[in-house]
């Protein structure tokens, strides 16, 4: 009898793991806990006795919650609790567990901070066990995803120690959600927020949300976009609010929300938005008190302002300070903050990427303490390479977060391959010289340069609610990337990429190996294939996906037409920011200001965006600027076909769906770079009258054609 259950078990398990392999829509995002790892932890979470836990939370439980998923999808059994220790066992708890007060580990553990945490074999009375703690129950959250992480990575070790604290206090994922459910720059459908039927209606999803954000260390998230409608402080849409908060708390994430500047005019019914006025503050006083009233924990606003044409405090004369200040005074009882976006370029100056630094830099020591300027990473926006934002090396005494763009606005959305986590590195490894060698972004972010009572990152989501979350299945990586690079800032976008693969596919190293490859190469060969040599800004216009840089609308603002920025002649291809330019280099410091600004020593992948060089300029290896251009393209076309053929030979690890669906996209992919290339380098030829080098790829394209294309991608601004 008992064989034939066995018998009737194991026939089950295999079947549901055939079933698994032939299809799998993305669904579980990393949190796969699979059954059959490669090696010897396949029996994972049953190499505990028991899990001990005396304390008691809503984060806790949560915590709990995911050790018994993972239990019953990684060995097929429930898990077991004690209440008393025992050998071999995984002990969960905080300061005030008896235990763990035994080890005499406070001091340790207050270092940590209430997110930081230890996992660590302990011997106590005798008995060996594996502990988590954390002065918090948030920090036992994430010592228990670290760990199952530990276990879906094959990394987990008898003699574990880990000891972990977030890089940054505020770790958060901006929406650009609209009312009507569009995101602006989204690429994964409608959002996940289903405002009409909230409050009184809950989809599963938001809980699925929070545990994905947990799982990688995010904190907040900012529900509604940048862009946004004064409708959302309406009561009406604060008890929907609320109820999103009250589903994420116990997921330890915080809700913000963006605000419009002349809310107290346009639903306050105001006659004004001056933040000066005693009833334009008293407004957003009492606004404060009402959210606060709702949701306790309130994490605070996110304010683009005076820029691209959205109000702000210069509409009255008042500075950035004056109007995120007076935000930041209705907050400040209830520990909220704001994030004041320096994405501003008010066309004042003849060089848009100046701009941001010219109207903060006088403001430097003007903001209240729970202020933070939220810069992009790059002067511009999100281009596929800039340089790092100025700004990071420029503000002294005012807190800086970064923000990154987790969807892919300007990188192909939903249809390419392109792995984040090398960009973002690129910035926050940036050294901007601010207080000497080593100021990198990240130490001036984080708190480790300058001691900060407040740090922060932020992402564009890349979320909605296509079945996958993200559109292209490799687009989740960049939600993961940021989450992990949020948590801690030094890690590798190599040891994360590995990460990921093996959660969210297959652990053999065969798979493993040449896709991590794939992943780290793609956004160079994006660049390549889009912009290269420090090129940008050359989309097509509004959706930004293929590429115009002959876009001529009349009537438009300059800086939003791509002739502003490659500026092609006869002579030669780029923009001049050099001395003898438009001078934006003397908004680094030395001794980069003076790399940049010299031809010869600016780094070649930045070339023309800080200098015009003419079309025969030899480069470093001997080929002429021209040349170079036209080899890089090719390259950038040769690297995706290359992808294609590393992911042709993963079939054998990844479920069909899934396979094919990546598959299919990579065939967009190639054929969008060629279009890239061919479209860059003819226009581009009308003006360098040089023949493409003979060696690569000829043109598959007439100019005149591709002139003609014009995709109907709707966007929501
Ligand atoms: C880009 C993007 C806009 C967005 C803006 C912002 O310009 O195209 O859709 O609103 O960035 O960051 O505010």
């Amino acid at each position: 009898m008992n064989k034939m259950k066995y018998n009737l078990t194991l026939f089950l398990f295999l079947f549901y793991l055939v079933a698994n392999l032939s299809a799998e829509d993305g669904s579980k995002l990393w949190l796969r806990y699979q059954a059959n790892p490669v090696s010897k932890t396949e029996t994972g979470l049953s190499l505990f006795s028991a899990v001990v836990v005396s304390e008691t939370s809503n984060v806790l439980v949560s915590a709990i919650d995911e050790l018994k998923i993972a239990s019953s999808q990684m060995t097929g059994s429930e898990i077991k609790f004690s209440d008393t220790l025992k050998q071999n066992c995984l002990l969960i708890g905080t300061s005030r567990n008896k235990y763990i007060q035994s080890l005499h580990i406070n001091k340790e553990l207050n270092g940590l901070g209430a997110e930081g945490f230890i996992i660590r074999k302990v011997r106590i009375n005798g008995d060996s066990c594996t502990l988590i703690a954390s002065n918090g129950d948030h920090g036992l959250l994430y010592g228990v995803f670290h760990l199952l992480r530990l276990f879906q990575t094959n990394n987990f070790t008898e003699n574990i120690t880990i000891k972990e604290s977030p890089s940054y206090q505020v770790r958060i994922l901006d929406h650009w959600d609209n009312p009507d459910r569009t995101v602006e720059r989204g690429y994964a459908g409608y959002s996940l927020w289903r405002w009409d039927e909230l409050p009184g209606k809950l989809s599963p999803r938001y809980k699925e949300y929070a545990r994905a954000n947990a799982s990688i260390g995010i904190n907040g998230t900012v529900l509604n976009n940048v862009n946004a409608s004064p409708q959302i402080l309406s009561k009406q849409y604060l008890v929907k609010v609320k109820a999103l908060a009250d589903v994420f708390r116990p997921y330890g994430i915080k809700v913000y929300l963006s605000v419009n500047f002349s809310s107290p005019a346009v639903l306050g019914g105001l006659p004004t938005s001056d933040p000066l006025n005693k009833d334009v503050r008293k407004w957003w006083n009492d606004k404060a008190k009402e959210i606060y009233t709702l949701i306790p924990d309130f994490g605070g606003f996110l304010v683009k302002a005076n820029s691209e044409g959205l109000p702000g405090p210069q509409d009255y004369g008042r500075s950035h300070a004056d109007g995120a200040n007076m935000l930041a005074d209705a907050l400040k009882p209830y520990k909220g903050i704001v994030m004041w976006r320096a994405f501003v370029y008010n066309p004042g100056d003849n060089d848009r990427a100046k701009q941001a630094y010219n109207e903060f830099m006088p403001l430097d020591g003007m903001f209240h303490s729970n202020v933070i300027i939220q810069v992009k990473n790059g002067p511009i926006d999100f281009q596929p390479r800039e340089p790092f934002s100025p700004l990071f090396g420029g503000l002294k005494k005012t807190k800086m977060m970064p923000e990154f763009q987790i969807t892919q606005e300007y990188l192909g959305q939903a249809n390419h391959l392109v792995f984040l986590a090398p960009l973002w590195k690129e910035c926050l490894d940036a050294d901007t010289y601010s207080a000497g060698k080593g100021s990198t972004v990240a130490k001036i972010t984080d708190g480790t340069l300058y001691a900060n009572n407040l740090s922060a990152i932020a992402g564009v989501a890349n979320t909605g609610e296509d079945t996958n979350w993200c559109g292209h299945h490799f687009a989740q990586a960049n939600w993961y990337a940021f989450g992990r690079l949020a948590w801690n800032n030094k890690l590798s976008p190599e040891k994360i990429a590995r990460e990921w693969l093996k959660m969210t596919f297959s652990q053999n190293e065969d798979f493993v190996k040449p896709v991590t490859e794939l992943m780290l190469q793609s956004r160079e060969a994006a660049v390549d294939y889009m912009m290269p040599m420090g090129l940008h800004h050359l989309f097509a216009w509004e959706h930004h996906y293929g590429p115009e840089p002959w876009c001529a609308v009349v009537g438009a603002r300059p800086d939003w037409l791509p002739s502003y920025y490659h500026k092609a002649d006869s002579i030669g291809l780029g923009f001049n920011r050099s001395a003898s330019g438009s001078n934006a280099v003397a908004q680094y410091h030395s001794p980069l200001r003076e790399l940049y600004n010299n031809p010869d020593s600016c780094p070649e992948n930045l070339i023309l965006w800080f200098h015009h060089v003419a079309w025969d300029t030899r480069m470093k290896n001997g080929r002429t600027m021209w040349d170079e251009l036209c080899f890089t393209y090719d390259s950038g076309v040769q690297q995706v076909r290359e992808f294609q053929k590393i992911w042709d030979k993963a079939e054998p690890y990844v479920d069909a769906q899934r396979f094919h669906d990546v598959q299919s996209r990579l065939k967009i992919q190639a054929r969008d770079a060629v279009w890239w290339k061919d479209a860059c380098l003819l226009y581009f030829q009308t003006f360098s009258r040089r023949p493409i080098p003979y060696s690569i790829e000829r043109p598959v394209h007439e100019l005149e054609d591709l002139k003609k294309i014009k995709l109907n991608l709707k966007q929501h601004n």
